[in-house]
């Protein structure tokens, strides 16, 4: 029965691809919230009631690359570009210090004015002004050379979601000359190096069938990253999939459940694209097993520009806005956002 596999599961941290695809397929409201009841319990065994939090800089919405899901993709000539400066980004970064946030992610498109030489330059000015502060980097595809002078110049943690494992449905999301293969070999770089990785998925995205998530959950299980950060697909209306329909709260939901019980101590953040499909996403996200937040940082005057979908929330309050929010969030279940690195347990 399903709830024989949800044992499983927790038991044995594993399924098979059949496993999963029927877990996945037969789902229903009850074993949801039975499954949600076992995440909680794994997550309050090894972070308590803690939510850690993350400080997001969206540095340049800049983009080579075409991903025909994204809103800054290179082709949309409505989107408004630019890029912060290197001031800017510390500011950001002192702002966010005195809220209480201790790592401080790095994101943006890949925008070739940022070299290695910048980004390097940018992590030593973090790193010496907050020595007690992790540097996440979320930048996209790198040389593993790239990679390695990172971490050597101080990088603690880098996010870069596989999307799809899956070979022909990575290919069906992605223009010509982006491949699964090559994403995930930067994963397996990444990792081989040092870094603490978060990898992940978007949840319903276009031509996805449990299948793909089946693949997904198994090639999660394989990489054992420290993060993962899962999301709806949300539509964005100047790209090619303006019309497709957006991932539901209710399977994403249940895999952040699922993400839980086979890495019990791994980071899982409640997204932002999940607080934006449905107005208490976050929290129910938490509920679920989820035990991270990243709240925006992002200088108020380009928030609106960063937009990957349709409707994204928090573009338009200031830094301590959005912090206290989620504190109230938070507490609202039963939580409390923490100020600390929250390094992963999952090592
Ligand atoms: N809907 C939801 N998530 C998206 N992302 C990009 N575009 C969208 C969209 N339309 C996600 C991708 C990427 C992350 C930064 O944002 O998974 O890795």
């Amino acid at each position: 029965t399903l709830r024989n596999l949800l044992q499983k599961l927790k038991i044995s941290h594993s399924l098979s691809f059949d496993e999963w695809v029927t877990l996945i397929n037969g789902r229903t409201p009850k074993l949801s919230e039975e499954l949600f009841a076992m995440a909680r319990d794994q997550r309050h065994r090894y972070y308590g009631h803690d939510v850690y939090v993350r400080g997001l800089i969206e540095f340049t919405n800049y983009c080579k690359n075409d991903c025909l899901y994204c809103g800054i993709r290179k082709s949309n000539r409505n989107a408004h570009r630019y890029r912060l400066t290197k001031d800017q980004i510390l500011d950001c970064c002192k702002t966010g210090y005195q809220l209480g946030f201790r790592t401080f992610v790095l994101q943006g498109g890949e925008d070739g004015y940022f070299t290695d030489e910048r980004i390097i330059d940018l992590i030593h000015a973090i790193k010496k002004d907050y020595p007690d502060c992790a540097v996440t980097l979320s930048i996209g595809e790198k040389s593993r050379a790239s990679y390695q002078a990172f971490f050597d110049a101080g990088a603690d943690r880098y996010l870069l979601r596989h999307e799809t494992f899956d070979h022909a449905h990575y290919e069906s999301l992605h223009p010509p000359g982006l491949t699964a293969a090559s994403r995930q070999k930067c994963l397996w770089d990444l990792k081989s190096i040092g870094y603490q990785v978060g990898t992940g998925f978007m949840v319903g995205s276009p031509g996805q069938v449990a299948e793909h998530l089946a693949e997904d959950m198994q090639f999660i299980q394989q990489l054992n990253p420290q993060m993962i950060g899962i999301g709806p697909f949300i539509p964005h209306h100047d790209t090619p999939f303006a019309d497709q329909a957006a991932g539901t709260l209710e399977l994403t939901l249940f895999l952040l459940g699922l993400l839980r019980l086979m890495l019990p101590k791994v980071l899982l953040p409640a997204t932002t694209a999940l607080g934006t499909i449905h107005p208490k996403g976050r929290e129910l996200g938490i509920l679920a097993g989820a035990n991270v937040v990243m709240p925006n940082l992002s200088p108020t005057d380009v928030r609106k520009d960063y937009l990957l979908y349709d409707n994204k929330i928090c573009t338009g309050e200031e830094a301590a806005e959005c912090r206290h929010d989620l504190e109230k969030r938070m507490q609202s279940i039963g939580y409390q956002v923490v100020t600390a690195r929250g390094d992963s347990l999952n090592i």
